[in-house]
């Protein structure tokens, strides 16, 4: 069984974009530059932040943190957008998920500009992705189809099966890995939680992506022989025996389906990393004006 370790992948690939900034530096150009905006202190989001903050410095970007009260009233998060929409010195920024309950989401989203919108969140990207046409695609998804890449894994052809349908994960991997490019040329099935024949349907999977958040879901019974399994699930669970008191466990059964996979991602050290490393591919696409100019 190969592990498809994305610590180490999204490490070459920093190295690459850390290559081009200095490039750009050398001939006397700034660098990119990310904002995050963070609200409250939800800690798997602060970690997160922590990590895209981290990331930039080991691309050689600059990156600014906004981080406000969860009392933030949706107009303060609404004027928050407008002025990083103008500001000029960033090349892109996010708005990190979930905001606090009186905020409606897809508001804000909807009033970030497209231009900037490195998570690929907005309407506009996603349309754009589905057409075909150049876009911002979410990070979690770019960074599986950058591990898929990686390792060569082939997907002409294939029966990809993905578990969940979520805006963010299930539904743009689905459409991205049934483009007429590679990654991509297969035949996919989304699964989801009103999926009748699930374990049947897994089982049939060259490719199986495994986006629940249910811990462990995916058992060695599950899948076929020599699949490839991504596991894009970061569960927190009780642990007594860790120093923190819990671990992170992602959706697959890792111990059981390792010995039946061909290739498979550790939780952590797989999806993660790579969902960090592709903010930092869209920020450099931002700062190139490739998409929108
Ligand atoms: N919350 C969980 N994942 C993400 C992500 O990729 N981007 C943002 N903005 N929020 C998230």
């Amino acid at each position: 069984m190969q592990l498809l370790d994305g610590v180490l992948v999204a490490k070459k690939i920093k190295a690459d974009l850390l290559q081009l900034v200095k490039a750009e530096q050398d001939k006397g150009k700034r660098v990119p530059h990310l904002a995050a905006v963070l609200i409250g202190d939800h800690p798997a989001s602060a970690s997160y932040i922590k990590n895209k903050i981290r990331s930039c410095a080991e691309a050689g970007y600059e990156s600014t943190l906004i981080h406000r009260d969860s009392s933030i009233t949706k107009e303060g998060l609404l004027e928050i957008v407008d002025g990083l929409n103008r500001n000029e010195a960033i090349d892109g920024y996010i708005v990190q998920l979930p905001l606090p309950r009186h905020i409606d989401e897809q508001e804000i989203l909807l009033a970030i500009d497209p231009k900037k919108d490195v998570d690929g969140f907005h309407p506009m990207n996603i349309g754009r992705m589905v057409i075909g046409l150049p876009a911002y695609v979410p990070a979690t998804p770019l960074g599986i189809l950058k591990l898929i890449e990686h390792y060569r894994i082939p997907t002409e052809g294939k029966h990809v099966v993905v578990i969940g349908r979520s805006n963010i994960v299930g539904t743009p991997v689905s459409l991205l890995l049934s483009r007429k490019a590679y990654p991509g040329n297969a035949t996919v099935t989304l699964c989801h939680s009103k999926s009748t024949d699930l374990a049947e349907m897994s089982r049939k999977a060259d490719i199986l992506i495994a986006a629940i958040g249910t811990p462990h879901f995916v058992k060695a019974d599950m899948i076929k022989d020599g699949a490839a399994v991504i596991d894009v699930g970061m569960n927190q669970i009780a642990d007594p025996a860790s120093k923190k008191g819990h671990r992170l466990v992602g959706d697959v059964d890792f111990e059981g389906v390792s010995r039946k996979a061909a290739y498979l991602t550790p939780v952590p050290g797989g999806v993660g990393p790579m969902t960090v490393c592709a903010l930092m591919i869209n920020t450099w696409t931002a700062y190139t004006g490739k998409i929108y100019g």
